[in-house]
């Protein structure tokens, strides 16, 4: 097995215990794991037309020593989830699912994967989403956070929705990446910007893991994408930002009720933003005085207690320069 992962068995805790986020090794270890994943040959399982997917062969691994660390950790990392009654142990990493058969390590011949698209909350509603917005208020919204949205070199738009920030945005392909669960979202997107079909993958930011060493010059989240977002999975952000580089999200500003939900008449679930704790999560700073509270949510969350937080509208404008 390779050090790196031995290493990341050592240090990683089975996805049934992990109450707390990932530590930024832990992250790191995922993304060198996609990176290996994504260099073997994947070959269609023509016996199964029932259930599409893809397998690699131990035989054809490579490098041939990485095969058994990987198997283990998709059985540490991954959730058990149940196909045709029986249960597998399964772990996403972008777009695909990867997943073995029961067999002791060493005698695993092959490792599965399928690409997944679940439903997404937002799916319903893609058509619609731009039109919901078009009124005079909303549009100088949008201009006034598209002259203030910082787009420098490689760029990461997470929750990249119908596209809002290459609508007003001059950006290459060849810098942007941009993720969204919602299938139909990105369909608006490719529908408006074709160029960027291949520079959006369909996937959660939980489930998102860059190639290894990959990190982004501008990292940005738009009109409340993040409160969408699991929170266990916010403190990921300052993994992926260069040195140099900016974050620039928008979070809904506390107790507020999303304008989608009420135009839309959908209740789409959200995180929302905390100003001080609420108890429940995580419960170590529920006592806080609010300043130490407000300290503690920039670094304890965000993993930046130097980000300035700025009131916006309906929004709080978080923004970080790694200098
Ligand atoms: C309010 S919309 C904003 C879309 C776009 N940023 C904009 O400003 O027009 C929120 C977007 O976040 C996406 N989203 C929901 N859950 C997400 C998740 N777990 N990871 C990343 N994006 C998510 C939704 O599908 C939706 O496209």
């Amino acid at each position: 097995m390779s050090a790196f992962l031995s290493s990341l068995l050592l240090s990683l805790v089975s996805a049934e215990q992990r109450t707390t986020a990932m530590t930024e090794t832990e992250f790191k270890t995922a993304c060198r794991l996609r990176s290996l994943l994504d260099q073997q040959a994947w070959t269609f399982a023509r016996t199964m037309p029932d259930n599409p997917h893809e397998y690699a062969l131990r035989k054809r691994w490579c490098p041939p020593d990485t095969f058994d660390g990987t198997v283990n950790v998709i059985r540490q990392l991954g959730s058990v989830e149940k196909f045709r009654g029986s249960p597998y142990t399964v772990l996403q990493i972008n777009e695909h699912i990867y997943w073995t058969m029961g067999a002791p390590v060493r005698s695993t011949i092959l490792i599965n994967r399928k690409r997944v698209s679940a439903p997404a909350a937002y799916d319903p509603i893609a058509k619609i989403y731009d039109d919901l917005f078009q009124d005079a208020e909303s549009l100088q919204e949008n201009r006034k956070i598209l002259d203030r949205v910082p787009v420098a070199g490689q760029i990461l738009d997470i929750g990249c929705g119908t596209g809002l920030l290459l609508d007003g945005k001059s950006i290459q392909p060849e810098n942007y990446y941009g993720i969204d669960p919602s299938r139909a979202m990105l369909e608006q997107l490719h529908a408006k910007h074709p160029r960027f079909r291949v520079r959006t993958l369909n996937v959660a930011f939980e489930s998102y893991f860059p190639r290894a060493r990959q990190k982004f010059d501008s990292i940005i989240a738009l009109f409340g994408s993040l409160n969408y977002i699991h929170p266990s999975a916010w403190n990921r952000l300052p993994f992926l930002l260069r040195p140099g580089g900016t974050l620039f999200l928008m979070m809904f500003k506390p107790d507020y009720y999303p304008k989608t939900n009420k135009r839309s008449g959908r209740d789409i679930p959200f995180f929302p933003t905390p100003t001080s704790w609420p108890g429940s999560w995580p419960p170590a700073v529920a006592k806080d005085r609010p300043e130490t509270a407000t300290r503690r949510w920039r670094r304890v969350v965000l993993g930046f207690p130097q980000a300035d937080i700025e009131p916006f509208n309906d929004y709080r404008i978080v923004r970080y320069e790694n200098l």
